[in-house]
């Protein structure tokens, strides 16, 4: 076989892979082993030194048409691979528009600060500032101040959560000795406040508070309260009640009713649990009330003397009334919450509906 019919079927030979390549990879293979510096085209161009010289410039022209027309049809086959190639990723990542969107759903506040705002704006309304104290807090301010005696039950470790321990720096000290506590209740605030500001004063007091506690239904064991205090001169048990009605019929309705069992809280006394008649049955008795027509929210009473006596505060001139509420409980009220858990579990099918 002359040398122009070697050229002529390796071009045939190669058109036909060229046409066959189907993808990018195997049509540049295609030229590498053609074309390259090792490839047959340069392989049957190196027979040419053998050739007598009249012959060579017409094998010299016959290679160059072979290689020109294999490289014009690897970069027509190169071109239509590439836009096959992007036709087909295009057409993988297409966007279908007629598909549903996702819902992105706008924050909102937790129920429990809803709630906690909706009471501090009525308390506002009614002139009180907004005071806050630590969370971690001093057995002073939580227990002592408040009149509640040493051997007071709530100081056990078993329903407080103390943070520091002295008993290793106190000389021949047996037990724990311990001065910081998470705060029980927001009343320790109440002493707080009377510390820096005399009489008159009317605050209240949002805040996170803790008991060792397990969560169950009814149990947090980390809650929020809010704690009110009124001290000024001449305050009496009835502006107490008047107070707390008015609020009670602010956060339940103008139709409920209000009513103030006696109780006992070291720091206030007179002190009474206040009880708001029952949302489901209007007061006739249901399950939910446990048949007795009303519903407790809070507890209350007249500032203790011996806890004016603690921040300097003459009670012959001097009285006042407090309040403390569970934030979760007037939720769990409100809105028939079954299980306080749901309101710190996170879950937004329970959390959109408020
Ligand atoms: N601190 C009480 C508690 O956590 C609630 C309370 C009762 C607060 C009577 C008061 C009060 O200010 O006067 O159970």
């Amino acid at each position: 076989m002359s040398i122009i019919d070697e050229l002529e079927s390796l071009k045939a030979e190669t058109l036909a892979r060229i046409a066959d390549a189907a993808d990018l990879a195997v049509l540049d293979a295609v030229r590498v082993e053609v074309l390259g510096k090792k490839g047959s085209l340069t392989g049957v161009l190196r027979g040419l030194g053998a050739l007598p010289a009249e012959d060579r410039p017409a094998v010299g022209k016959a290679s160059n048409e072979v290689r020109t027309a294999l490289e014009q049809a690897l970069d027509e086959r190169k071109a239509l691979l590439a836009d096959v190639a992007l036709s087909a990723r295009v057409a993988a990542d297409a966007i279908d528009v007629t598909l549903p969107g996702r819902k992105r759903l706008p924050g909102r506040k937790h129920l429990i600060n809803q709630i906690t705002d909706e009471v501090v704006d009525i308390f506002t309304g009614l002139g009180y500032a907004v005071a806050e104290g630590p969370e971690a807090e001093l057995d002073y301010y939580n227990f002592t101040a408040l009149n509640h005696p040493p051997t007071h039950p709530a100081r056990s470790a078993t329903d407080t959560f103390y943070v520091r321990d002295l008993s290793e720096e106190v000389p021949g000290q047996t037990g724990p000795v311990t001065d910081v506590l998470l705060r029980t209740h927001t009343s320790p605030v109440q002493v707080r406040v009377m510390e820096r500001q005399k009489p008159p004063v009317y605050v209240i007091v949002p805040g996170r508070v803790y008991r060792r506690d397990i969560a169950d239904p009814s149990h947090l064991p980390q809650f929020h309260q809010i704690e009110g205090l009124a001290v000024d001169e001449g305050i009496t048990f009835g502006d107490l009640k008047g107070t707390l009605d008015y609020v009670c019929k602010e956060l339940f309705g103008k139709d409920r009713k209000t009513r103030f069992r006696p109780h006992f809280f070291p720091f206030t006394e007179p002190s009474a649990e206040v009880d708001v008649s029952c949302g489901i049955c209007a007061g006739s008795g249901c399950r939910f009330c446990k048949y007795t027509g009303w519903q407790e929210i809070l507890g209350c009473g007249m500032v203790d003397p011996n806890v004016f006596g603690y921040v300097d505060i003459d009670p012959e001139v001097h009285t006042g009334f407090a309040f403390g509420m569970g934030v979760e409980r007037i939720a769990a009220l409100r809105y028939d919450i079954p299980d306080l858990r749901m309101l710190v579990e996170g879950d937004m099918r329970f959390l959109r509906q408020f």
